[in-house]
């Protein structure tokens, strides 16, 4: 059976403080079996954000991004091992804001997608088509093509580690959320992708999450799709009452 993820995204937000009485309030919420949630945190509150949601064993934290290289001259940059020592096993990967402003390609992606893998990571990694892209009627295609250029020449067993966000640009941040129909449409397609290109198996155990604009109003709606296996939470992710309705959503 694959997971339930309610997984907050933070981006570059909060002060610590913050961060620590958000991050409390979420160890403290009862997670149902089956459910796994994931903070997704600044690199320099990791350790410690870590440390405070320890007491609660279905919380995670994961970081935003990694480098692909294992060390050398790449200022300002955080690499797979680094995370590793401080025992930070999960990473965000190919979110719509770091391919817009870091200029991330799905080449790039393909490699720090290999590297965490080698490095025993999970990955929560991110597609999703511009509006421009749906309105064309394109999007299927493009959100397939990202995968197969980053994700389809893994190995079956790799997927144990992967699991998939489907985050249309259009609705991330922007209070407009797909339907759970629209999302629900494009989730069945990446899982037949999966069944077609690797096997059953893959496709029956990879968690596919929704991301844009996931709130308590819409998310119980949206976790009840059957392809729908939680969601990859901005905004709604900062407040912690907010957060807390999301998890117990499912
Ligand atoms: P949002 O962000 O929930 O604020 O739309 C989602 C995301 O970017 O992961």
């Amino acid at each position: 059976m694959r997971k339930n993820i309610a997984a907050g995204n933070w981006k570059m937000n909060l002060a610590f403080e913050e961060a620590k009485s958000l991050s409390e309030h979420v160890s403290n919420v009862q997670v149902a079996d089956g459910t796994e949630v994931i903070l997704g945190v600044p690199f320099p509150y990791l350790e410690q954000i870590q440390k405070v949601i320890a007491s609660n064993p279905g919380v995670h934290v994961a970081a935003q991004n990694c480098h692909q290289e294992a060390k050398g001259a790449y200022t300002g940059e955080v690499s797979l091992g680094m995370l590793a020592s401080i025992g930070i096993k999960t990473v965000i990967l190919g979110h719509s804001e770091r391919r817009a402003y870091q200029k991330e390609t799905d080449e790039l992606l393909a490699q720090k997608v290999k590297a965490a893998l080698q490095a025993g990571f999970k990955v929560i990694f991110c597609c999703g088509e511009s509006l421009e892209t749906r309105e064309a009627g394109e999007h299927f295609d493009f959100v397939e093509g990202q995968l197969r250029n980053s994700l389809f020449d893994l190995e079956a067993k790799d997927w144990k580690q992967i699991v998939i966000a489907y985050e249309p640009i259009w609705a991330i941040g922007t209070g407009v959320t797909a339907s759970p129909e629209q999302a629900q449409e494009i989730h069945a397609h990446i899982r037949t992708l999966l069944k077609n290109t690797f096997n059953e198996q893959v496709a029956e155990e990879t968690s596919i999450l929704y991301g844009g604009s996931v709130k308590p109003a819409n998310a119980k709606e949206l976790f009840s799709k059957s392809d729908i296996d939680g969601g990859l939470v901005g905004g709604a992710s900062l407040k912690a009452a907010d957060f807390e309705q999301i998890i117990k959503s499912f």
